[in-house]
């Protein structure tokens, strides 16, 4: 049985294609749908406890449009937390107040992207290096929203290679490690993390089970975390397709 609920909440517009049903939608187009539900979902959100609950938001092209997004709301959001530097200079860009996460307490609600989920919605991050706060936001949030085209389900995590950041000093020593795993790590060369590490994407990695293998990683010397977000996945993904934006929980 499939372990996904499935609700259409809205549906995509769509590009007339001339003597043709099909509905031919960009990444880019799928991601701005899914931003626009997400600013939806928040915005619903927001109007249910009058503005008084701050936002974590996260990093990457998907985010980037939820951001945009906000500012129709910016002087409603009570304060946010970001998941990297590059979120946090765009929310002030618009107005919308950054704080630090030891200043926010627990988050109502994290809305992040992600390079690859599967149906238990475990997913695979860290494309865009804010692994390690996304995971810290994340394990910090009441409600983790995952906003993704549907290029990102996948039957199985780990197409997309799996990132490690990593303290730079034990760059080879983890690299040797992972290898013992069954990895295939490259360097992420000319990339520093906004805390101050490097990231190891580790290619044609099995990973049978992410929980198994998120806390194995985890357990190398020299790691401060991997990009599998297995023990705390999201608790719901809004994942745009063709048909309109669908809103998945894992069972
Ligand atoms: C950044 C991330 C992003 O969420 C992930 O890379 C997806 O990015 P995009 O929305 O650009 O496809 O984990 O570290």
């Amino acid at each position: 049985m499939h372990p996904l609920e499935v609700n259409a909440v809205n549906c995509i517009d769509e590009r007339p294609d001339p003597g043709c049903e099909r509905v031919i939608m960009t990444q880019d187009e799928l991601k701005a749908a899914v931003a626009r539900a997400a600013f939806d979902y928040v915005e619903r959100l927001i109007d249910d406890h009058s503005g008084e609950f701050i936002l974590g938001v996260g990093t990457g092209s998907t985010a980037n449009l939820f951001i945009a997004e906000l500012a129709k709301i910016s002087s409603s959001i009570a304060a946010t937390v970001a998941s990297s530097e590059e979120s946090a200079r765009r929310l002030k860009e618009i107005g919308i107040p950054v704080i630090d996460l030891n200043a926010a307490g627990i988050l109502r609600i994290y809305v992040d992207g992600a390079d690859e989920t599967d149906d238990h919605l475990q997913l695979l991050k860290g494309g865009g290096g804010a692994l390690t706060r996304e995971k810290i936001i994340a394990a910090a949030s009441e409600e983790f929203v995952c906003i993704a085209d549907s290029s990102k389900l996948v039957p199985y995590l780990g197409t997309f290679p799996l990132p490690v950041e990593v303290i730079p000093m034990a760059r080879s020593h983890v690299a040797r490690q992972l290898v013992k795993l069954g990895g295939d790590p490259v360097y992420r060369e000319g990339v520093v993390t906004d805390n101050g590490n490097v990231i190891l994407d580790v290619h044609n990695m099995k990973i049978d089970e992410p929980r198994k293998l998120e806390s194995a990683i985890n357990q190398i010397t020299g790691v401060v975390t991997n990009g599998l977000f297995a023990n705390r996945p999201a608790d719901l993904l809004l994942l745009a397709t063709p048909e309109g934006v669908q809103t998945l929980r894992a069972k």
